[in-house]
């Protein structure tokens, strides 16, 4: 970051003398006011719930124009990345800053593939939920839990354990979902098989058995990888901006990574997959397509409380690109998979129609978010619908470490600890208890 031209000046209605600020430019997007002496200067903190107006970092990993619809990672647009790399490929850029030439590419493949197996004891552990657990719950202690398998990758101030534990969570997420899903069908685990590539293994663990042979689809490997790369990062959205502040105690990364887990499911962020698509499938239910009308009614009455999930972000106000490439995906996969006539997906369609021309969602900017299209493609997989953020996090896994270690590595960086307007009681006294 620049310091640009221009400076604030925040001034006071009560005659206070007035601050100037420094403003910083980054490479692209808007600039920032830069208020960290604010406090010493005038004794006042600033107040943005939500984080509206706030950068809590600068950070060089990923760039969304809202407006625009544009989502960049390391510069490269998600478009090209999508329809030109390959999910690990995207890890390596996320990761090292730079796309890998062939030798890096195919060492990089091996590094992970070297690490996709979990300690065996983790079977024990994972027995230790309920069969009908949330997937999610699973998750967030497995990946917790990792912290107590690998001692040896723990110390955060420590480049070689963050290099070491970025590898092992983003070769054992795979692993650990598939585990979480087979755990919940009582079927056997299946080790992974290092011969697959990142999302053929990752199929074969989850529809697999030891009885026969599995056939990897190249459409549905293709897609699950696309899947991976569309969440790979996304800047500092909430389950980001938890592992940074998790880890800013100075955690290991394994715990900095399940409280990402813990945040990603809730239903405003990655959870939104999942009750989307229960939203079609309830639609569906009412009657369908002829059904559209009297939700969209429900959906603009703010005394409902009801959401049309899937639409909507804090950031795009435009169609948010990961869309996009997910609807072309949606359509490869229901080809492949015979489900052209998906009523699910032409629910969707019309829904999406619907809500484009009306002035509702015209006037606040929303359009349709990636969650909106990849439930009905992991649904037409055969992903369960409750595994649909589990599949959320194994993706973004990269994206909260590529985050933490730049983090860690930024000489700006200390422990995160936001400011309050207090609005309780002021000073008062405990009374006896028979006088409350
Ligand atoms: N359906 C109906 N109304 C909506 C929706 C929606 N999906 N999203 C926003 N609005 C309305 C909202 O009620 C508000 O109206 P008003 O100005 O009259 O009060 C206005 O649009 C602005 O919304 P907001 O809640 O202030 O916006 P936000 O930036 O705080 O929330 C959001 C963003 C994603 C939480 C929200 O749009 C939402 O809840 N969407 C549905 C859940 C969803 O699809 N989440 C996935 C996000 S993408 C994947 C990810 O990042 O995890």
């Amino acid at each position: 970051m620049k310091l640009a031209d221009n400076k604030a000046t925040l001034s006071f209605s009560n005659g206070s003398p007035s601050v100037d600020l420094p403003v910083y430019s980054g490479s692209i997007g808007p600039d920032v006011i830069d208020i960290r002496k604010l406090y010493a200067q005038t004794g006042m903190f600033t107040y943005d719930p939500g984080f509206l107006s706030t950068a809590a970092t600068q950070s060089a990993i990923t760039y969304i124009d809202g407006d625009k619809g544009e989502l960049l990672y390391r510069g490269y647009p998600i478009e090209q990345l999508a329809t030109t790399s390959n999910y690990l490929d995207v890890c390596h850029l996320l990761l090292k800053g730079e796309l890998p030439n062939s030798t890096e590419s195919a060492d990089f493949h091996k590094l992970v593939t070297n690490h996709t197996m979990v300690n065996e004891q983790m079977q024990f552990f994972l027995r230790g939920f309920r069969r009908d657990a949330h997937p999610m719950a699973i998750l967030t202690g497995l990946v917790g839990g990792l912290s107590a398998f690998y001692h040896d990758s723990t110390d955060i101030n420590n480049p070689k354990h963050r290099e070491i534990a970025a590898i092992r969570m983003i070769a054992k997420m795979p692993t650990l979902v598939a585990m979480s899903y087979k755990y919940g069908v009582g079927q056997p685990y299946m080790y992974p098989q290092n011969n697959l590539s990142y999302a053929g293994n990752f199929l074969r663990m989850m529809f697999g058995t030891p009885c026969e042979e599995y056939k990897v689809s190249p459409v549905l490997e293709r897609a699950l990888d696309r899947i991976f790369i569309l969440h790979a990062d996304h800047e500092q959205n909430a389950s980001t901006s938890t592992v940074r502040l998790c880890g800013s105690s100075g955690t290991n990364p394994f715990a900095a990574i399940a409280a990402g887990v813990a945040c990603l499911w809730g239903p405003a962020h990655g959870g939104a997959n999942e009750a989307c698509l229960n939203m079609l499938e309830d639609i569906q239910k009412m009657g369908g397509v002829a059904k559209v009308g009297q939700f969209m009614e429900q959906v603009k009455d703010k005394s409902s409380n009801v959401k049309l999930m899937g639409f909507g972000h804090r950031v795009y106000k435009n169609y948010d690109p990961r869309a996009k490439l997910m609807q072309e995906t949606c359509n490869e996969v229901l080809a492949e998979m015979g489900l052209e006539n998906d009523p699910l997906f032409k629910l969707a369609k019309a829904l999406e129609k619907i809500a484009l021309e009306d002035d509702y969602f015209v006037q606040r900017k929303l359009y349709p978010n990636v969650d909106f299209y990849s439930g009905i493609v992991q649904r037409a997989i055969g992903i369960p619908v409750n595994l649909f953020t589990g599949i959320f996090a194994l993706a973004r896994t990269v994206g909260w470490i590529a985050q933490l270690n730049e983090m860690i590595g930024d000489p700006e960086y200390k422990i995160g600890r936001p400011r309050q307007l207090y609005s309780g009681s002021v000073q008062r006294d405990v009374q006896p208890i028979d006088q409350r």
